[in-house]
């Protein structure tokens, strides 16, 4: 739909100025209407128009907004809210080499100098020609195999300053990106092709997911069941979400269920956007049937007949096989109208791309990028289940939850419900990385300590562990003893060791860049409040800090908790609160007593003050032990 907002010439181009080149009406028209000309599907339209034109430029984007019935800025709000989108040209080639802690640790830097070498471009530019640009990114899911790039929709990992320069060689000799992967890409299957890209490194399967699984026996059985009979199942088995924030499944499918609207949704988060995270990743290449099976018997419990596969963008790679898989459970009749022949059993699910913000991976913000929207995380409550995606009753599960659903129905609750320990039932997957020998996924029953964990990757010699990423806990030596449960060290599954050698300051310096770049921006205190924090850790690395600076950092970290509208800024002081609790040595020998013992630093306390009587929230009393 033209809503006339726009000036279209008679050859059916458009200028936005005298000296811009024209936008092609008719090929913009051609894009949106591949996707119905609806709003919603506005990252998938906006990834037409970026791989099209190599950016979505100013006049491309007032031609979106006539064709999908919003304004300019609604779609510039978009496009430049995700850091896959770029509204200025990029190179045909983009390659994103990931910058996480762990890639620094692995030789990113060795590897970031051959490339830029060989392209005769630095890091952050588009070379003369417009054939490469070179960038960093944060954690792309491959901590396992650092240092690791994304080359278009090409995944290089374990790269080297050789393997680096072979590659930036062959793209500059006009290599495709694919052909670094194999001269017989094209013929291989969609799984061969992940593969070949990425090693899985399942180091130890256990008996739910990663060990032998029956086709299709939860499917089999939930179909003889009715709805009731199945969230029964999940409840009494004792699942928990394995997103992070551990909310009983069971739970969750019950409160959806009960909401009386004519359309439910049932959505699965494969963001995974947590530094040092990359199960679902293995499960979404290993398991992808059982992952879809498990959707698919959240919606006959819930009555959802539309579900969403919301990728993260860094996991493009895996797009094809996970298209094929729901086209062959069309095919087999596992997925559209009369499902394995039950007569009202209808279920489909669409695939999302995310576009490369961690931010998404909170339910509402995945929401909201589901319906085509900045990322940003929703208000609480309504919650998902009674008022979700286009305002319906919305169950959002992790990867690993939907597959441990389906194992739930087919071997039954009591089955599950043994393995692990009283709140903490049935395996989890967990992502080791770091420095250890053996990196990769462990499946293991709840319960492991962290000594043992260390024991059976090689990391024994750990200095540190951060468990659950950065917005969980790093503890040292002197607490490996302590349990991987939801009771004792909660994680999604994040598990990175460090070793005595790594500086504990630089990492934390690293994580609060992470959430600097990560915060949507919508709450001032963790936009502007998680900068402080990182400046503040900075000073301590420079050592010039005093020790009043220790209660600046918990007082700042207090308040960033207690006034953030979303997760991502509850938990974002976490890399500073357990290091604080944990390792207070590493800041004590850093600080010099101050003169007279004043702070010279920013009062953000003081200066929300006002803010927060008027909205009548007490103050953060920095005094619990919140790794507990
Ligand atoms: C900043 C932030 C990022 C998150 N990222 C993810 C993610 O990548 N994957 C995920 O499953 N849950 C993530 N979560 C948790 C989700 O909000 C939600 O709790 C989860 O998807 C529910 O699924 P579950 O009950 O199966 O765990 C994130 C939460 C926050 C606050
Ligand atoms: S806490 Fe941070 S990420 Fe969450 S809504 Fe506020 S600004 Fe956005």
């Amino acid at each position: 739909m033209n809503n006339g907002r726009n000036g279209t010439g008679a050859n059916g181009l458009t200028a936005s100025s005298c000296n811009v080149a024209p936008v092609p009406q008719a090929e913009i028209a051609a894009i949106c209407d591949r996707f119905g000309n609806d709003k919603h599907r506005m990252l998938d339209i906006l990834y037409d128009v970026q791989d099209r034109y190599r950016s979505i430029a100013p006049a491309t984007m007032d031609a979106i907004a006539s064709q999908t019935d919003l304004t300019r800025i609604e779609v510039e709000g978009v496009a430049s809210f995700y850091s896959f989108f770029s509204l200025t040209p990029k190179g045909r080639v983009t390659i994103r080499l990931c910058d996480d802690i762990v890639d620094r640790f692995c030789g990113l830097e060795d590897v970031v100098a051959a490339f830029e070498e060989v392209l005769g471009i630095k890091v952050g530019d588009t070379s003369a020609d417009g054939a490469v640009s070179l960038e960093t990114t944060p954690c792309i899911g491959m901590c396992d195999q650092a240092p690791a790039a994304m080359v278009n929709n090409v995944m290089l990992t374990s790269l080297t300053p050789e393997t680096a320069r072979a590659a930036a060689e062959a793209l500059m000799a006009g290599q495709s990106p694919e052909s670094l992967v194999s001269d017989r890409f094209h013929e291989l299957s969609p799984h061969e092709r992940a593969v070949r890209m990425v090693e899985n490194n399942v180091r130890h399967a256990g008996a739910v997911l990663l060990g032998p699984v029956p086709e299709e026996a939860g499917l089999n059985n939930a179909v003889g069941m009715r709805p009731s009979q199945i969230i029964n199942a999940v409840e009494e088995s004792g699942l928990r979400g394995c997103g992070g924030a551990g909310f009983t499944t069971g739970r969750k499918w019950r409160f959806a269920a009960s909401e009386k609207l004519d359309r439910h949704f049932v959505i699965c988060n494969a963001d995974e956007g947590e530094p040092g995270t990359f199960k679902d990743r293995v499960l979404l290449t290993e398991r992808p049937h059982l992952l879809i099976e498990g959707m698919t018997i959240a919606a006959r419990a819930v009555g959802a007949r539309e579900g969403i596969l919301y990728l993260r963008g860094e996991y493009v790679y895996l797009r094809e096989l996970l298209e094929t898989v729901l086209e062959e459970r069309r095919r087999r009749g596992l997925l559209g109208k009369e499902i394995l022949g039950v007569k009202g059993f209808e279920f489909d699910i669409r695939l999302q791309l995310g576009a490369g913000a961690y931010i998404c991976g909170e339910e509402g913000a995945l929401i909201s990028s589901c319906e085509g929207l900045p990322g940003e995380p929703k208000t609480r409550p309504p919650f998902p289940v009674s008022r979700g995606y286009l305002g319906y009753p919305t169950v959002v599960n992790n990867v690993e939850t939907f597959c441990h659903a389906a194992r739930i129905l087919g071997q039954g609750a009591k089955w599950f419900h043994a393995m692990g320990t009283e709140g903490s039932h049935g395996t989890k997957l967990f992502s080791v990385c770091g420095d250890c020998l053996n990196p990769g996924i462990y499946e293991l029953p709840y319960g492991h300590t962290v000594w043992e964990l260390l024991e059976m990757v090689g990391g024994a010699d750990a200095a540190a562990v951060q468990v659950g990423g950065p917005s969980g806990t790093m503890i040292g030596r002197d607490s490996f003893h302590r349990k991987l449960t939801f009771d004792d060290l909660a994680t999604g599954g994040a598990i990175i060791i460090f070793n005595g050698q790594r500086n504990i300051l630089e990492i934390v310096e690293y994580y609060m860049s992470f959430f600097v770049h990560e915060s949507c921006g919508y709450c001032t205190p963790c936009r502007v409040g998680n900068v402080f924090l990182q400046k503040a850790i900075q000073k301590f690395q420079k050592g010039l800090a005093n020790p009043e600076d220790i209660d600046y950092l918990k007082d700042l970290s207090g308040t960033i908790i207690e006034t953030s509208r979303c997760g991502l800024g509850m938990t974002s002081p976490n890399p500073i609160l357990s290091t604080l609790k944990n390792f207070p040595l590493v800041y004590a020998a850093v600080s010099k007593p101050s003169k007279d013992g004043i702070r010279d630093t920013f009062d953000i306390q003081s200066a929300i003050d006002g803010a927060r009587k008027i909205a009548k929230r007490r103050s953060y009393i920095f005094d619990k032990d919140f790794t507990q």
